[in-house]
């Protein structure tokens, strides 16, 4: 069992917290923001209940004992004076990010191993220099007591004993971590899903078709076999030859991307954010955020429980 520290307990670090308590550790949590740290014990066990119903954690994780192994601090020294492993899940600016690195510096112990969740910064010049030995990115998706895929990152000068050790941590969390040869911003789930925003809000933008329709065709057609073959694996079914002749074909490629969609400005500057905001481009308003989410995590452990059963065909 180790000590982990997470610094924020926002959207992301509250869940990490569980994920980390129901992998046998304990856990220390901040946040610089009194409410934040005031509400994420509920919002811990809300998440946690939604599992146990789902028969995904042992009935055992009650409250109290969630409260055992989880403590909130105001301080950040008592957060992270004893911690094997710094989670930083801090808001994405890099000051805020270089000054939390520099305060941990100096607050935690020289062994502990420091692990960023930043989503798409170059977050390593943040991270002071001496430290980059045990310090590498460690980026999780939402929520990630569901989604399994951790994205490790190691600095320039990681030492491949911690990437092993927090890769085998994790794998024995249940949890699949994919080891980076090098940073890249996006890495590699979000690239793919930033990908194809493009495409999609071009396809809306030029009138091809609706936000609907879009979501047939990635649900009933794209989606389907994703599960169980993956990208590549596809590819090896639908054979290398035509993907290679399909890309040479695809004259759609857009010519310059812009990275702006007149349909997603109009859709946010009306100021319908999503399902936080109780429409995006569906009409969410019929439930609340927490219900919606909810409901979300428990359609996700039905698929997750359906797809453990059929099991993917690849990687062999
Ligand atoms: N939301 C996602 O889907 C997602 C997914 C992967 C990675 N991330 C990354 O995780 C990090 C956190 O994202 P989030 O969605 O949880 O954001 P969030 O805004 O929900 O939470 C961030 C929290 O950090 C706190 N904070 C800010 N400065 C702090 C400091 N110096 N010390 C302690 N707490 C501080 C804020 O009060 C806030 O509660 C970001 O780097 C983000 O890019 C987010």
């Amino acid at each position: 069992m180790k000590q982990i520290a997470v610094v924020g307990a926002g959207l992301m670090g509250h869940a990490l917290a569980l994920v980390f308590a129901l992998g046998g550790h304990r856990v220390r949590l901040t946040d610089s923001n009194q409410a934040t740290l005031d509400g994420s014990m509920a919002l811990i066990e809300k998440a946690a209940a939604t599992l146990i119903a789902a028969g995904e954690a042992d009935p055992s994780w009650t409250p109290e004992r969630l409260a055992g192994v989880i403590s909130r601090h105001e301080k950040l020294a008592d957060t992270v004076h004893d911690a094997d492993l710094v989670i930083e899940a801090v808001a994405e600016i890099a000051e805020v990010k270089e000054t939390l690195f520099r305060q941990l510096d100096e607050l935690a112990p020289a062994e502990a191993v420091f692990a960023s969740n930043t989503s798409n910064l170059d977050v390593f010049p943040l991270i002071p220099k001496h430290r980059w030995k045990r310090a590498l990115i460690a980026h999780w998706y939402t929520p990630p007591y569901l989604v399994d895929l951790v994205d490790l990152v190691p600095t320039p000068e990681t030492d491949p004993a911690v990437t092993a050790e927090v890769k085998a941590m994790l794998e024995a969390m249940g949890k699949v971590p994919v080891v980076f040869r090098k940073f890249v911003t996006g890495y590699v789930a979000n690239r793919i899903q930033e990908a194809i925003a493009l495409e999609t809000f071009r396809l809306m933008d030029e009138g091809v078709v609706t936000a609907e329709e879009i979501d047939l065709s990635v649900i009933h057609g794209l989606a389907l076999r994703m599960p169980i073959l993956g990208v590549m694996g596809k590819a090896d079914f639908t054979g290398l030859e035509l993907i290679r002749q399909n890309m040479a074909n695809a004259t759609y490629r857009p010519p310059a991307v812009t990275g702006r969609s007149a349909t997603l400005d109009q859709v946010v500057d009306a100021g319908h954010g999503g399902v936080r905001a109780g429409k995006g481009f569906y009409d969410w308003s019929d439930r609340t955020p927490g219900e919606l989410f909810q409901d979300r995590d428990n359609r996700l452990l039905a698929l997750k429980k359906a797809l453990r059963h059929i099991k993917p065909m690849v990687p062999k």
